[in-house]
């Protein structure tokens, strides 16, 4: 059932706030996360090794900045499809977590396969709890996401996001790195955010003026630092499965090593810049890209849009966010772009061609 939708993919961005408040709710106990640590004891945990597919491996990128800054956990991520052959040793005080929404993903499944009787433990996140991954592992955390239809990700990846920092959370104050005080406030950003969510959700006209002449593009760029890379890594996966646009995403600090030969103005280029302690360094890269030609779109908080808006070509402006949780946040407009333009363009949004919403062969 589409509720009034157009698209079930349109729905599953919409309900966000609602999903992403209930899935929260499922862990949060008061001011504790509900993940016991008999289940899983980060004081004996050494390093962590996260594999997984496309949208739920740029999760898993994601992951990566969080653990190593919230808890000082060395991490290591990778795609399914090669963790698998490549045959890495698994040292001892390794948790090996893989992340699902279908828990049914052949490569991912092989994979974990391969770490049992290697790893300390095996952890999976998924969204079907009774799936084949979700079986296989000694623990699994559901994300609560619900049943998602549309074959591209978004609700999923937002509650894989969501469960992800709840674990680095617990990782940090299991480590002494966090104080309880600041973790509780962090939850507390956290539980605001499904508000943050709706006031991103009321910027659909201005990122559908914006995606309407994106889909006129033959080749788009994302550019994203830190937090922002792997959401741009996701918002050009977006925008490719379900648009057939060719869109390439980038670390900014990559530009200049290659990719900024591409510039001209006929390759729109979305910058993903919330106004952080990275947010100068982006910026310059973006002016390198103006400079060049090219046309902007800044996706950005009213700090970031007041300080770096001017000349741009589009500037999509959210709420103002903490800049640990902002990939949350910022994924709403990546699959809001994309959406509009596909639908700009006519494909078929919810079943794109050639794709499968469970990869079950590899
Ligand atoms: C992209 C998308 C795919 C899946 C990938 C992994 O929108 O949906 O990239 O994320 O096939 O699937 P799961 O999460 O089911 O293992």
């Amino acid at each position: 059932d589409k509720a009034g939708f157009k698209h079930f993919m349109a729905k599953e961005i919409a309900e966000q706030p609602s999903v992403l408040a209930d899935a929260l709710g499922a862990y949060l106990d008061g001011e504790s996360i509900n993940i016991p640590s008999e289940d899983l004891d980060f004081n004996k945990v050494d390093r962590l090794t996260l594999v997984a597919c496309g949208t739920a491996y740029y999760a898993c990128l994601t992951a990566k900045y969080w653990f190593e800054r919230l808890a000082h956990l060395p991490v290591e991520v990778d795609i399914a499809s090669e963790f698998r052959y490549r045959e890495p040793p698994v040292l001892p005080g390794t948790v090996a977590l893989f992340v699902s929404q279908s828990g049914e993903t052949a490569d991912t499944l092989a994979a974990l396969r391969y770490c049992k009787e290697k790893a300390d433990k095996i952890v999976s996140v998924v969204n079907v709890e009774t799936s084949s991954i979700a079986r296989e592992s000694d623990l699994a955390l559901p994300i609560h996401a619900g049943v998602e239809v549309g074959v591209a990700s978004t609700k999923a990846f937002t509650c894989q996001l969501n469960v992800l920092l709840l674990l680095a959370i617990k990782a940090a104050t299991a480590r002494g790195i966090m104080p309880e005080s600041d973790a509780a406030a962090l939850l507390a950003e956290l539980r605001a955010l499904p508000g943050l969510f709706n006031a991103a959700l009321d910027r659909d006209a201005t990122i559908e003026k914006a995606a309407k002449q994106i889909s006129e593009a033959r080749d788009v760029l994302f550019l994203g630092r830190g937090l922002m890379y792997p959401l741009a890594l996701e918002g050009a996966l977006k925008l490719k499965e379900i648009s057939y646009i060719h869109a390439e995403a980038y670390a900014s600090g990559e530009l200049k090593h290659g990719p900024i030969a591409l510039i001209d103005k006929t390759v729109p280029v979305i910058v993903m810049a919330p106004h952080d302690s990275l947010f100068d360094k982006t910026v310059s890269n973006m002016q390198e890209v103006m400079a060049r030609g090219g046309k902007v779109c800044l996706i950005t908080d009213a700090a970031g849009a007041a300080q770096a808006g001017e000349g741009v070509w589009q500037v999509i402006t959210l709420p103002a966010v903490d800049e640990r949780l902002s990939p949350l946040l910022y994924a709403l407009p990546a699959q809001l772009l994309a959406y509009h333009a596909a639908v700009a363009k006519g494909t078929d949004v919810d079943q794109p061609r050639n794709l499968a919403k469970s990869v079950t062969v590899e």
